[in-house]
């Protein structure tokens, strides 16, 4: 099973940008802490970072037959981006959708995320340690989509 982690814009910065809000964890520190959860538990992973629309929707249409789940932070893009929506309803993989901060208790333009309409779920103001929350999640879903396609390959026999 492989997944993708796709980041947003300005999420480069974090470690430097606001870190009353976001925290001391760089980025790679993050995604280091991922690996390792990835490698334990036998699940390919790849890491993609951008501050570009285009080249989010992009990477969301390339984990389509590649991957099996993304995990993703749209960042400001959640706010606003129905490309990046579409883009995710379009691959119909699991996304899981991280906030490092809590977006329903600061700005009102923040507390509405259009991308979690299309996601099948989402961690949001429990730091980066969401990333990790959004690992065990995703290890979750694929266990049950394992047991669904046994379950339906049992059946075929059957018939
Ligand atoms: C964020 C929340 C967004 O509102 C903001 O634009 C970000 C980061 C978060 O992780 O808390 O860049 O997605």
């Amino acid at each position: 099973m492989k997944i993708v982690v796709i980041q947003g814009p300005n999420l480069n910065m974090l470690g430097v940008r606001e870190q009353h809000i976001y925290g001391p964890m760089k980025l790679e520190q993050i995604h280091e802490q991922m690996k390792n959860f990835a490698s334990d538990n036998g699940i390919e992973i790849e890491f993609f970072q951008s501050n570009l629309e285009g080249e989010i929707v992009d990477r969301i249409q390339e984990c389509l037959g590649d991957a099996d789940g993304i995990i993703m932070n749209p960042a400001a893009y959640s706010h606003t981006s129905i490309a990046i929506r579409d883009a995710i309803a379009a691959v119909q993989l699991p996304v899981i959708e991280v906030h490092i901060s809590n977006i329903h208790a600061r700005e009102e333009f923040r507390r509405h995320s259009i991308t979690a309409e299309v996601c099948a779920g989402v961690i949001a103001g429990v730091g980066p340690f969401g990333y990790h929350l959004a690992m065990v999640a995703m290890t979750q879903i694929f266990n049950e989509m394992r047991a669904a396609q046994e379950m339906q390959k049992a059946q075929q026999q059957q018939a």
